[in-house]
């Protein structure tokens, strides 16, 4: 290590950083690894104010959120993607070197990392056999911990396992560790289930935050930008720790035409599209031999156990495709996670497992 390096502080020098679907990399022409959308929709930019810095929350796309989320404005805080959300609020209510947040693995990789990188301690519950969230030893880990467990990140659609959270064992959870813990329900993937989102809950529960993205079903994955919905208290406090202009001009203009009418028809009816795609891979996939598990249908995404997933996964790039490999993750021995693409992109992938 470098005399420089060494000056790093120590968690960063000994930190394995997160990585993403673009670090990884790939070669081939059908990217199903990062539960991105497979289209892309063209966007007027106004280049008359670059000279001037932006809103510190631009209210043409808080406005917008709020109306699309039925909250209201001062309920929401936009950020640099869903990424930053979950940093900010680490930042915002844990002490560094002294609490905790609390994951339930196998999960988004993130909530773990920021919480390194923050000098945060992780607690783990994992989730139960099935993959659903253990609400009562999530409970007794908070209430155990005195004071240190800060946050509580639950995922759903969780990522990559595709389970939702149950309304009432999440209820009941806010209400043990009201005024002890923040539980955070990730909702980046929720437009592909909307129906079972958590959002009725925040005006009851002060200690529930849930953040959102415009990356997965918006098909705004280059922009970077994510919202925080929560009881104004908790807002404020974020805005304090956030950056001065987290979210640049360019981006909120895109934003608030993706947010406009005419935008969320377009969103809704690729997410018609996409959980159509879904379920025609899914029910194939479920037929062939190679197989043995498909996890949930929830999000644009769906994890697939397979007999051999190294040769699957080798097929898979022999032919240009790349997906996500969890294979060396626990509990998800042999699993591959397949992005749900435009029906080309999924009939290639077809096409690739039938020849196995
Ligand atoms: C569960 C989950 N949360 C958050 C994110 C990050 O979203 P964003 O692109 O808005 O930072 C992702 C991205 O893959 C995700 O899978």
């Amino acid at each position: 290590m470098s005399t420089i390096q060494q000056l790093a502080r120590k968690t960063v020098q000994a930190l394995t950083p997160y990585l993403s679907a673009r670090r990884i990399g790939g070669r081939g022409d059908v990217w199903l690894n990062a539960n991105e959308a497979p289209d892309c929709s063209t966007y007027q930019l106004d280049s008359s104010n670059l000279n001037r810095y932006p809103e510190f929350q631009p209210p043409q796309i808080i406005n917008a959120y709020a109306a699309y989320a039925k909250l209201n404005s001062n309920q929401i805080l936009t950020t640099r993607g869903a990424d930053e959300s979950i940093e900010v609020l680490i930042r915002t209510f844990c002490e560094a070197e002294i609490d905790s947040i609390l994951i339930c693995p196998p999960t988004y990789g993130m909530y773990a990392i920021s919480a390194e990188t923050c000098g945060v301690g992780i607690q783990q519950v994992a989730l139960q056999t099935n993959f659903d969230v253990d609400y009562e030893a999530v409970e007794a880990a908070v209430l155990a911990s005195n004071g240190q467990v800060k946050i509580v990140f639950l995922c759903a659609p969780n990522n990559p396992t595709g389970n939702m959270l149950d309304k009432q064992k999440l209820a009941k959870l806010l209400t043990a560790t009201a005024g002890k813990a923040l539980i955070v329900a990730d909702e980046a993937y929720i437009e592909f289930c909307p129906e079972l989102s958590q959002t009725d809950l925040i005006a009851e529960h002060e200690n529930l935050v849930i953040t959102r993205t415009l990356s997965k079903a918006f098909a705004l994955a280059s922009i970077r930008c994510g919202f925080t919905l929560a009881q104004t208290s908790v807002i404020e406090m974020m805005g304090k720790v956030i950056a001065p202009y987290p979210v640049p001009g360019p981006v909120a203009q895109i934003a608030a035409q993706a947010l406009s009418s005419d935008g969320l028809e377009i969103m809704r009816d690729r997410v018609v599209v996409l959980n159509n795609n879904r379920q025609v891979l899914a029910n194939a996939v479920r037929k062939l031999d190679c197989v043995t598990e498909v996890f949930p249908t929830t999000g644009n995404f769906l994890l697939v156990r397979f007999k051999d997933s190294a040769k699957v996964f080798q097929a898979f790039a022999d032919d240009g495709i790349i997906m996500r490999d969890f294979a060396n993750k626990p509990r998800l021995e042999n699993c591959v996670r397949i992005t749900i693409g435009n029906s080309d992109e999924m009939s290639r992938t077809l096409k690739t497992l039938n020849s196995l």
